[in-house]
């Protein structure tokens, strides 16, 4: 992308906004301007989105660059620096979808990304999963996207706005009455929640023609990191949190089929289960698909590393938070990883040229 149609880009964020909370913090100063420049002279990077500062904090060997360690942007920091010896960005994004997608936006309009990996940790819905265990899911989708359906209605119903193509019944639904606890004349007594359907998301891309929206429910990670992420399956992981507090077995790096995130932090077995059964979903949480969904939108490629550090309420709050520290450990041990992997080959295939 021209620097132009960056900051053309970048304007319109600013006036959304400066919209919204009527602060006239109006222009991206010159010497922010200068320094994002100079970085970019320096580019590409490796974006690095984290959804908490520890998991930069815990990345031993995160050098900040000699001169511009850091910009500060739209109330976020962006770290410039090196990973595993490879130029990266990092940003924090804080809780749920909006801020997730928001900081990566910014910084794939920002600064000059050629691919983005974001890691972190997630609640878990897939049986065969376990705490520790390290999850790279090769589709992320948001199941927070909703079609209520009025009561009375069902699935030969239409749903309200889908006939002009704003909702569809494509990727079905979740019936609150399968999860009625009363009783009556012998079968579960329905409820006046009655359905809810789960809708693709609306994306708008970079390229062709502005606002034309697509729909997109499952956002598939690149196919080349993810094929590189095969050899991540090898890494032995930590069991122990110290000499006597242990997981009952070793922890392992797993490809699984999908991730899901939604603005809900899921503490709820017949939720999680619904969650695995419907969707094949094994890590939940609440920001991934978010950074997927934009990715996508910026034709940026993108991995996610996530691991289990609950069960989403399969573990009690004593285990999550015992072996919690363990989760980051094992997600920043990977993250390593798959950055130096991605600098080899990178060296690699510019060797070849
Ligand atoms: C190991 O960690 C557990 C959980 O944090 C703690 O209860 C225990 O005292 C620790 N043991 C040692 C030897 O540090």
């Amino acid at each position: 992308m021209s620097m132009v149609v960056r900051i053309l880009s970048l304007g319109w964020v600013m006036m959304m906004i400066m919209s919204i909370t009527n602060v006239a913090d109006a222009d991206i100063s010159s010497t922010l301007l200068e320094n994002i420049d100079e970085i970019n002279k320096e580019g590409p990077y490796l974006g690095i989105v984290v959804p908490k500062l520890k998991f930069l904090l815990q990345f031993s060997n995160f050098l900040p660059h000699a001169t511009i360690p850091q910009l500060d942007y739209a109330g976020r920091r962006f770290r410039v620096g090196t990973m595993e010896n490879r130029k990266v960005i990092a940003v924090v994004t804080g809780n749920s979808m909006l801020n997730s997608g928001l900081a990566t936006q910014l910084l794939l309009n920002l600064f000059k990304i050629e691919g983005v990996l974001h890691y972190g940790v997630a609640g878990n819905a897939n049986p065969e999963i376990q705490i520790g265990d390290v999850t790279i899911p090769h589709y992320w989708a948001h199941t927070g996207l909703w079609n209520w359906q009025r009561f009375g209605d069902g699935p030969d119903d239409e749903l309200a706005f889908e006939s002009n193509g704003d909702y569809t019944r494509k990727y079905g639904y979740l019936k609150f009455s399968d999860y009625e606890v009363g009783v009556l004349n012998g079968k579960n007594s329905d409820n006046l929640l009655n359905n809810v359907w789960y809708q693709p998301e609306e994306i708008y891309s970079t390229e062709g023609e502005p606002e034309n929206r697509q729909h997109i429910f499952w956002v598939p990670i690149n196919k080349h990191y993810y094929s590189l992420a095969k050899k991540l399956e090898d890494i032995v992981l930590e069991r122990c949190v110290n000499s006597t507090t242990c997981l009952p077995q070793t922890p392992k790096v797993v490809r699984v089929r999908s991730g899901v995130s939604a603005n809900m932090l899921v503490d709820n077995a017949a939720y999680r289960d619904f969650l695995h059964t419907k969707f094949k979903a094994t890590p939940i949480d609440m920001e991934s698909a978010a950074v997927a969904l934009v990715c996508r939108q910026q034709k940026t490629p993108f991995i996610v590393i996530r691991a289990i550090s609950d069960l989403a309420s399969g573990s009690s709050s004593i285990e999550s938070s015992t072996f919690s520290s363990l989760a980051t450990q094992n997600a920043v041990k990977v993250a390593r990883k798959f950055i130096a992997l991605s600098l080899e080959e990178m060296l690699t295939l510019d060797a070849a040229q």
